[in-house]
């Protein structure tokens, strides 16, 4: 196994750095001529998606974050309710399901457990049932009706890294193809696309900062506590950056939506407890300025990921680091990079096992 990982010390970076790759493989065979193909959501598809009224998302841990997201994106171009939920809460609680309900399932590897008996569940109940799920033949994707293979190869690292980015792709192009049924121009979906080929490049650009990531780790290692802020689409991205500090570096991390930061939040803000924001440059960033200038005022150290140099500058107490301008539905891609690096550091610098936290499962097949 040692040689699978090349160059890399450990899974998790190799798999991180592999993004601008699995970019390309999430969108391969998926577009023509700047057009989605929707026949790559399986046979039958189409029919399907013309009579969707409304979505039902239901995943665990780090999909369930990609979930998240995708209900921004979903209630916003397509304009139908989505709900999202942890699969071991739905599959016990008496969901109401509205007719015409398309189901989404999220997993990497289509075998977890409650994801699996949620679908189990309901699957009589709705319209149609699709998978989006990275590996192939799994119980997840044998079950459904639909299924979209997210490419992203085989994923070692325990904490998802590259599962998790190709999962949005597929969740992004699912949300164009339900978006053609309720006004969404070709000419839209286009400019989406060619957005969406840009990925590739992106990611790799994001990749850059590496070693400027390596060194904010420093201020984080010697932290018991560390919180998460963000907004819109960039607070289920705060979440999985919280989520990956505790999985590999078991240190104490919480997201929160920073709006609600006054609500419970605040009162721990220190100095001993670091602050991550991220903060692209949209229209949701003076609301957050003035969230973070709360973290300031009661002597909380701050590390923002922007999106502009010009709006949030490094001073005391306050480390920025730029992330290039990028298309308004790439942000929770691109903020997603830098918090997997920040993990990754955090973690080797403590001197965790980064592969094989402990007291985790990369799959949890068992309730
Ligand atoms: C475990 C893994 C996580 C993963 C979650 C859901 O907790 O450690 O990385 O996000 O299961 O797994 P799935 O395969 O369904 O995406």
């Amino acid at each position: 196994a040692a040689a699978e990982k090349g160059a890399f010390k450990h899974f998790m970076l190799k798999e991180i750095f592999e993004q601008p790759e699995v970019m390309k493989r999430a969108l391969e065979g998926r577009i023509s001529q700047g057009h989605l193909l929707e026949q790559a959501w399986g046979v039958g598809a189409s029919a399907y998606f013309d009579q969707v009224k409304q979505v039902q998302i239901v995943a665990c841990g780090t999909s369930y974050h990609a979930g998240m997201i995708a209900r921004y994106w979903i209630e916003s171009i397509v304009g139908i309710p989505c709900n999202v939920e942890v699969a071991s809460e739905f599959r016990y609680r008496d969901v109401v399901l509205p007719q015409n309900t398309l189901l989404i399932t999220l997993s990497q590897s289509g075998e977890t457990a409650d994801t699996l008996a949620a679908l189990r569940e309901v699957k009589q109940r709705v319209l149609a049932s699709l998978a989006i799920c990275n590996v192939p033949g799994s119980s997840l994707v044998r079950e459904s009706d639909l299924a979209l293979m997210t490419n992203a190869g085989p994923e070692i690292g325990v904490a998802s890294t590259k599962a998790f980015t190709s999962q949005l792709v597929a969740l992004l192009m699912t949300t164009l193809i339900l978006a053609r049924r309720t006004g969404l121009k070709p000419e839209q979906e286009a400019q989406i696309v060619e957005a969406l080929i840009g990925l590739p490049t992106l990611i790799q650009s994001l990749l850059s900062l590496n070693d400027s990531i390596a060194k904010m780790a420093e201020a984080f290692a010697e932290k018991h506590h560390a919180l998460f802020l963000g907004r819109g689409t960039l607070y289920p991205v705060a979440m999985e950056g919280a989520l990956k500090l505790k999985e590999i570096s078991y240190i104490h991390a919480e997201a929160y939506p920073a709006g609600e930061l006054k609500h419970g939040p605040l009162a721990l803000v220190d100095k001993d407890m670091p602050v991550v924001a991220v903060a692209p440059n949209n229209d949701m960033l003076d609301k957050l300025k003035s969230n973070l200038q709360e973290v300031r005022a009661r002597g909380g150290e701050l590390f923002v990921f922007t999106g502009c140099e010009q709006s949030i500058r490094d001073e005391e107490g306050v480390t920025t680091l730029t992330l290039p301008a990028v298309h308004p539905l790439l942000e929770p891609l691109a903020y997603t990079l830098p918090l997997q690096l920040l993990s990754y550091h955090v973690a080797v610098l403590k001197g965790t096992d980064v592969d094989q936290p402990r007291n985790l499962a990369k799959s949890v097949t068992v309730e």
